[in-house]
């Protein structure tokens, strides 16, 4: 899958494996050349200009192709994150609600933020180190087989005793870095959900509390880190004691080789240029295929989240020009995927009428909140149907419904951002008289022109700066700029005037009201009310009507 990703860059990569063969070329050329001037001199033939020439030529190639290589490789791996990034969070604006509750939000943005960088280095910095490294010590290596088979052979017999340590190393190592990103995700998401909750932490005076609980979260970290890097430097001394021991032998071997006169001093250097040569690129290849593998292991979770499907039905393609704005709730039953055993909304049934304000009242808990979501399509009904003029919820195309149908929800969320941006939110171009009369419909206006920048006033991180009714103005005064032919309000309405509703179906700024609510006043000021009764509908009727009746409703007025 990191190779599939790859591919997308497959230009800038090119480029940078072109580079790479240039460089390696000039790796190869360098130390050859060297030996042979050598060689030339103690003959006596003198310094040539075209030999030193030579010598310059190979070694200048190689050092700016491979620092264009290596620039190139950082380029594809900055493009692949951005590419990663955005199939993540594409995926993830579009993913079920139920995804997130399973899931802390600091836990996503710690992934983002970590592993992420981490999978889209992973193919640049592997193919440079596999081809480059192992190209470069086949080449090499085959090149010292040549020039003195005996010597070779012993040098390279780092090798396989390299490969081993390496591989027990390196299996201990991957274990140890997953556990590491666990623990920084977990850290990260503490932090953020301690700031998030400032305010409830210091209404409980938990800060020592909280100060416990991430000094434990650190300590953990600690401890992983210290680990590797205790097994890291353990390692590195055994690798070193290994070559320092083959280093000595291959010395005193070719000691006694030039003394035979088998080798010239010449081909001696140029051997030992090269020994280290494919030394280094051993200890890249083998500790960079073990990187990539921990690298690409911790993109697991990033595909994890890019394999989960929503499993909501998008297909619908209805986008009629005109609809009445009538509702039906047919025999709607519903069940959180999150507590399945019990049922939350019980055969519900019931209308809204094109026109007119119906109110849904009932206990906390009786399933109100849901019945909207149901409306809304953040969820869909576990059997029965929610028609919109007759037709099913799901047969219309979904940007299209919530054009129509507009949620404001009971604790509305802002975005940080000026009160202008949290207002037009997704809609690509409106009218200053109607973005006016949005406001001043919702209420808004007075405060919003009191402020000192106006409309373009920041609100802060969850519109934290304003206070919670201005805040819920806000979302009025953006559900009202759309004019929605469906207008739901979940006790939005509340600490507003209870006879907006009406006047905004009669002034044809909605034309379905829906108001759920727990105050008397805007519950009579309803035209038709709906009682639930443990996610089942007691009674429904007008206001006055069921007040006469003395039934569910007048209990819950008690
Ligand atoms: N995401 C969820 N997962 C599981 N259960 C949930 C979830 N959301 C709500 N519930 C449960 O569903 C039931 C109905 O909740 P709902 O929010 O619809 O109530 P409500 O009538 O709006 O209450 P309130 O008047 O307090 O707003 C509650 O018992 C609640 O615990
Ligand atoms: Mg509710």
């Amino acid at each position: 899958r990191v190779l599939v990703l790859a591919w997308s860059e497959w230009k800038v990569l090119g480029a940078a494996f072109l580079c790479l063969v240039v460089a390696a070329t000039g790796e190869t050329a360098g130390p050859y050349v060297t030996g042979k001037v050598l060689d030339a001199i103690r003959n006596g033939d003198g310094l040539a200009a075209g030999a030193i020439g030579m010598v310059v030529a190979a070694e200048a190639a190689s050092v700016l192709f491979s620092g264009c290589r290596g620039w190139l490789f950082l380029l594809a791996a900055a493009h692949l994150r951005q590419t990663l990034r955005l199939q993540l969070f594409s995926h993830l604006v579009h993913q079920d609600l139920d995804f997130f509750q399973g899931v802390p939000a600091a836990e996503l943005s710690a992934r983002f933020s970590t592993e992420v960088p981490l999978v889209s280095m992973a193919v640049p910095r592997g193919t440079n180190l596999l081809l480059r490294s192992l190209g470069m010590a086949l080449v090499v290596g085959t090149a010292m087989v040549r020039l003195a088979p005996g010597l070779a052979l012993l040098a390279l017999l780092e090798l396989p005793l390299g490969i081993t340590a390496r591989r027990i190393h390196s299996a201990r190592r991957q274990a140890l870095q997953q556990s590491m990103l666990e623990a920084s995700a977990r850290t990260a998401s503490g932090v953020q959900e301690s700031v998030a909750a400032i305010e409830t932490i210091r209404i409980f005076s938990a800060e020592e509390e909280e100060e416990e609980r991430h000094r434990q979260d650190l300590d953990k970290e600690l401890r992983l880190k210290e680990r590797m890097e205790l097994e890291l430097a353990g390692f590195t001394l055994i690798q070193r004691l290994l070559r320092l021991a083959i280093r000595v032998l291959v010395l005193f071997q070719s000691h006694q080789q030039l003394r035979e006169g088998s080798i010239t001093p010449g081909v001696l250097v140029t051997f030992l240029l090269y020994r280290d040569t494919v030394g280094s690129h051993v200890q890249v290849l083998l500790f960079g295929f073990n990187e990539f593998m921990t690298n690409v292991a911790a993109g697991q979770k990033i595909w994890e989240y890019l394999d989960q499907e929503p499993t909501r039905d998008m297909s619908g393609t209805l986008k009629p020009s005109k609809l009445r704005g009538d509702v039906t709730f047919q025999r709607v039953s519903f069940t959180y995927p999150g507590n399945p055993e019990r049922p939350v909304l019980k055969d519900v049934s019931f209308e809204l009428r094109s026109g007119e304000v119906t109110a849904l009242a009932g206990h906390n808990g009786s399933g109100k909140s849901t019945t909207v979501a149901l409306l809304e399509r953040l969820r869909d009904p576990g059997s029965g149907k929610v028609l919109l003029d007759g037709i099913p919820l799901l047969e219309y195309e979904n940007q299209y419904l919530h054009r129509q149908v507009v949620l404001v929800e009971q604790d509305p969320v802002l975005f940080s951002g000026t009160i202008r941006e949290n207002i037009v939110l997704g809609l690509e171009h409106c009218e200053e008289s109607e973005l006016q009369e949005a406001a001043t419909a919702a209420g808004a206006m007075e405060f919003i022109q009191g402020l000192e920048h106006g409309w373009d006033t920041e609100v802060g991180e969850h519109g934290g700066r304003l206070a919670a009714g201005e805040r819920c103005r806000l979302a009025l005064a953006r559900a009202m700029l759309r004019r929605p032919t469906v207008l739901i309000l979940d006790e939005a309405l509340d600490d507003g005037d209870e006879g907006a509703a009406r006047r905004w179906v009669r002034t044809g700024l909605a034309r379905t009201v829906l108001v759920v609510s727990h105050r008397p006043r805007v519950l009579d000021a309803a035209d038709r009310l709906v009682v639930l009764e443990h996610g089942a509908v007691a009674e429904a009727g007008t206001p006055a009507e069921l007040r006469e009746r003395r039934g569910a409703y007048s209990r819950l007025l008690q």
